[in-house]
């Protein structure tokens, strides 16, 4: 893979966060969370629920990208950056099943999720198909976890939620460089590849964030999480303000995928 060596800033060393480590660091307090009522207090505990699962499910779609990257003959440091990143997202799964329980007011135990389905691109080689899932995962998905995480944390007042998300969004970053670096190291034929699906992967992308139907339209502002009415508007600024320019960025063309940055 083209320019690999250069690449840095992918991999941590794996189990230098744990989640106990990552627990401790949330505050203990939170006057903010203490003064909502019942229902506002349920709603978020059950946003902050879906989450969790839906943190645990992302572990396995790491899992799969890990044994994608393996089989493209990735280099050793974006298969440390997959191995770390599945092991993230169980830690995130963990703080979010917490913040859940302290909305909740009371232990909720532990999160379940289906494994994602194992990539299948249709007309895709099984080795097309993993250099399109890799990007897919974490190029866009990732992308836009960044971008939603980063509107989360601004409007983020209560101090557990803010943390929880601070937290979180430190590795998000880290999972999509990974897809830009697995990008930038790719042969001329992926990268062609990626382009010419581009257009079928940003709808893909953009309905994964979009029709998840455990959104509720709206949800007490500042407890980290946002409502489907803040979600369409902030999908559509992340493909065009962050995801498409980092295509640009590692030589992707984005000109086919420009009408799907509308909202
Ligand atoms: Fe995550
Ligand atoms: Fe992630």
């Amino acid at each position: 893979m083209r320019d690999a060596n250069r690449l840095t800033g992918v991999a941590r060393a794996p189990g230098t966060k744990t989640a106990s480590w990552a627990l401790e660091r949330l505050p203990i307090d939170d006057p903010v969370l203490d003064t909502l009522g019942e229902a506002d207090r349920r709603a978020l505990a059950d946003r902050w629920q879906a989450r969790a699962a839906n943190e645990l499910a992302t572990s396995t779609a790491f899992a799969e990208v890990y044994r994608g990257l393996v089989g493209l003959g990735a280099p050793f440091e974006l298969l440390a950056g997959a191995a770390t990143a599945v092991e993230d997202e169980l830690r995130h799964a963990r703080i979010c099943q917490h913040v859940a329980g302290r909305y909740a007011g009371r232990d909720l135990g532990e999160p379940s999720a289906r494994p994602t389905p194992p990539p299948r691109f249709e007309g895709a080689s099984e080795r097309q198909a993993r250099v399109l899932h890799v990007v897919l995962h974490t190029c866009l998905n990732e992308g836009f976890a960044v971008a939603y995480l980063g509107a989360c944390l601004e409007r983020a007042t209560a101090p557990l939620a803010h943390a929880a998300v601070q937290e979180i969004m430190r590795d998000e970053i880290d999972h999509a460089r990974l897809g830009w670096a697995f990008l930038a190291g790719a042969a001329p034929a992926d990268r062609t590849l990626v382009e010419q699906a581009l257009p079928e992967l940003v709808r893909f992308a953009k309905h994964i964030w979009l029709a998840d139907d455990r959104y509720p339209e709206t949800l007490p502002a500042g407890h980290g999480c946002l409502g489907r009415d803040e979600l369409r508007p902030l999908v559509a600024e992340a493909l065009q303000d962050l995801v498409l320019p980092g295509f640009e960025h590692v030589g992707v063309s984005t000109m086919g995928v420009r009408a799907e940055a509308r909202p």
